[in-house]
């Protein structure tokens, strides 16, 4: 106990220093979806390179992959018979659009009150941060009982397209006991959380093309079908009226909840006054045979996230669009498969898009389904920390959200992750005024 506090002093004590780091990190424009940022990238990978040096780790390396580089380091001075922990986290950050809605420009990490507002502030620089301010506190001030090793990557928010082929490549030097990912976040700040599954991702574009250039509405309006008016039809034809997604085949995998995973459903405080509280929508929507918590954590999903097509400016147009576009994924559960859901795609693309236009299905991304094992060593260690520093045993979740690596270090290497993280449902992760509770992330280091 004593060596425990020791760290905890320590992390008091550089609280100020922390928040100053923090903000560092963030201001860093580390968005991994367009080219535009590859220089902050490199930044950023910079960055946490700097901070491995800083610790003293017996090796730290910025390494190619086939996209954004991954920073790698280890301590391993432990000895062997010491196990050895992986830490994961990625330094990529989500785009900031719509900005216009940003309180305080994303890239200068702003304090007010209680929190610190920035992109990537919650997912998951805060994260990232927290995991190497907690193993400076250790080294610092009793040395490491665990050998380390880190995996910091540049391509979550974008699938972790290049991670799989670079895990495999580096079986070896990544092998570890157990992998501790923060990115998983909590459900409230009085309520740690470890969460044991996650929906996988098929990322997906669909583009319709009608006539070769934009063309008067008046004057071939009513001979030309119109690609936006397709896409619309096709887009509202993937759910019925029930909520069920209509891609032909898309259940027949999903692995039927038992009667002890519905009661562990039940037993969680995300119940559908949660899910209002947070969105501010006036209902909620849903297949109406699960629960809110049930539909997010076990069931698959199909979601429009972006939908493009002729005149959205200011005033209007008359404008008869010659292209329309729709960004969809869907969110997948046990025992879906990203290829199969693809096909499925393509197959309801086939039946159901008229003559009048050329179509083209493109897969962007993709990221498995995920079942963590609850009885690792790992998860044991991190819910007797959640005891000490919160007082009480955490919470045993499913959540929604995809992490590539999870499956990957299955996969590849047979390394477990814990997952967990001090993010909050409020954070507005992916979304504008993104931020991080300070009070919570300060228990989480
Ligand atoms: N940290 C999130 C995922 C998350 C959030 C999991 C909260 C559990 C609780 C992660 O950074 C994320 O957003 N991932 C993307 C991955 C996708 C692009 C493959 C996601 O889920 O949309
Ligand atoms: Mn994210």
């Amino acid at each position: 106990m004593a060596d425990v506090q020791k760290a905890i002093d320590f992390v008091r004590t550089n609280r100020e220093r922390f928040l100053a780091e923090l903000k560092e990190f963030v201001a860093i424009p580390s968005i991994s979806t367009s080219n535009e940022y590859k220089s902050d990238m490199e930044k950023a990978a910079g960055w946490v390179a700097g901070q491995l040096r800083l610790l003293g780790m017996d090796k730290v390396e910025i390494m190619p992959t086939g996209g954004h580089p991954v920073v790698y380091g280890e301590l391993m001075g432990a000895g062997k018979d010491a196990p050895t922990v992986l830490i994961y986290g990625h330094y990529d950050v989500q785009p900031v659009d719509p900005i216009e809605l940003w309180e305080n420009p994303p890239f200068e990490a702003v304090v007010r009150g209680d929190n610190v507002y920035g992109r990537g502030a919650s997912d998951m620089k805060g994260q990232v941060l927290a995991s190497l301010k907690a193993v400076e506190a250790v080294i610092r001030t009793t040395g490491s009982p665990v050998n380390l090793k880190w995996l910091i990557e540049g391509e979550e928010e974008i699938g972790s397209e290049h991670l799989g082929d670079f895990i495999q490549k580096h079986v070896e030097m990544l092998r570890a006991d157990i992998c501790l990912n923060p990115d998983a976040g909590m459900i409230a700040a009085d309520l740690p959380t470890i969460t044991y599954g996650l929906r996988g991702l098929c990322y997906m574009e669909v583009r319709l093309y009608g006539p070769s250039k934009d063309l008067h509405s008046g004057l071939f309006g009513g001979t030309i079908q119109n690609p936006a008016q397709v896409l619309a039809e096709l887009v509202a034809g993937m759910h019925d009226k029930k909520g069920k997604v209509t891609l032909p085949g898309f259940y027949d995998k999903v692995r039927k909840l038992s009667k002890q995973e519905r009661a562990d459903f039940a037993r969680l405080p995300t119940n559908e006054e949660f899910y209002l509280k947070q969105t501010g929508v006036p209902t909620l929507w849903g297949e109406p045979t699960f629960t809110p918590a049930e539909r997010v954590g076990a069931r698959p999903t199909l979601e429009v996230n972006g939908l493009l097509s002729g005149f959205t400016g200011q005033g209007s147009k008359t404008v008869l669009p010659a292209y329309a576009m729709a960004k969809i994924s869907c969110r997948l559960v046990p025992d879906q498969t990203t290829e199969e859901t693809f096909e499925q795609m393509k197959a309801y693309l086939e039946a159901n898009t008229p003559k009048t236009v050329r179509w083209e299905l493109i897969n962007l991304h993709n990221s498995g389904t995920a079942i963590t094992d609850l009885d690792s060593a790992g998860v044991k260690a991190m819910t007797q920390a959640f005891e000490t520093v919160w007082g009480k045993r955490p919470l045993f979740r499913r959540e929604g959200g995809s992490i590539g690596v999870v499956v990957q270090l299955q996969e590849y290497v047979g390394v477990e992750s814990v997952l967990t993280g001090f993010g909050l449902p409020e954070d507005n992760i992916h979304s504008p005024n993104e931020k991080l509770h300070l009070p919570t992330w300060y228990k989480g280091i």
